[in-house]
């Protein structure tokens, strides 16, 4: 079913399907934060995130985080002011935030591990795409930092 426009009208919108708030970012890693504190905050982050109905993917390369979220609006928030608060991370670029009803991307809480080739590129996707000089500034200055990070280091276990 399509509108005049050609896009997909109210029909296709599945009635059975949970409005989910989601936030999709990217951010720096802060100095000090290695593999044991990534793996410590993922074990909190698992916890809270089954408790609150939130789902998603978080992916960690070269010093690189990016994660998309889903789930109810209030809680998604909340987390997002936590996100905002956290001196484990800076340069938080925000790539999306929207509400709408529609099923999961993510059923369940993943975390992958990425190699430098592949964060850039979902990093120059974002930078192509980024209006707010913010925003560019900040994928500017990560997409600088991919590139002095010694190759061997990068998407290692
Ligand atoms: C990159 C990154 C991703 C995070 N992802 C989550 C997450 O998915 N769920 C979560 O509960 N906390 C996550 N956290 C931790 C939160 O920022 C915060 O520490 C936690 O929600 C506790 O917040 P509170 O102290 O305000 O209660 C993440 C932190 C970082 C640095």
């Amino acid at each position: 079913m399509f509108d005049e426009y050609g896009f997909p009208g109210d029909a296709d919108v599945d009635p059975a399907a949970p409005t989910l708030y989601t936030f999709v970012y990217c951010s720096r890693a802060a100095e000090g934060v290695d593999e044991a504190e990534v793996h410590r905050l993922i074990e909190a982050a698992q916890r809270h995130n089954h408790d609150h109905g939130i789902t998603g993917v978080l992916v960690f390369g070269s010093g690189v985080f990016f994660q998309w979220i889903e789930g109810p609006g209030a809680e998604v928030q909340k987390l997002i002011a936590s996100l905002h608060g956290d001196p484990r991370h800076y340069d938080i670029v925000e790539l999306d935030r929207s509400e709408d009803k529609r099923e999961r991307l993510y059923p369940s809480w993943e975390m992958e591990r990425v190699d430098a080739d592949n964060i850039r590129a979902v990093l120059e996707d974002a930078l192509d795409s980024a209006e707010e000089e913010h925003n560019i500034a900040a994928l500017t200055r990560i997409l600088a930092h991919l590139d002095t990070q010694p190759l061997d280091t990068l998407g290692r276990d």
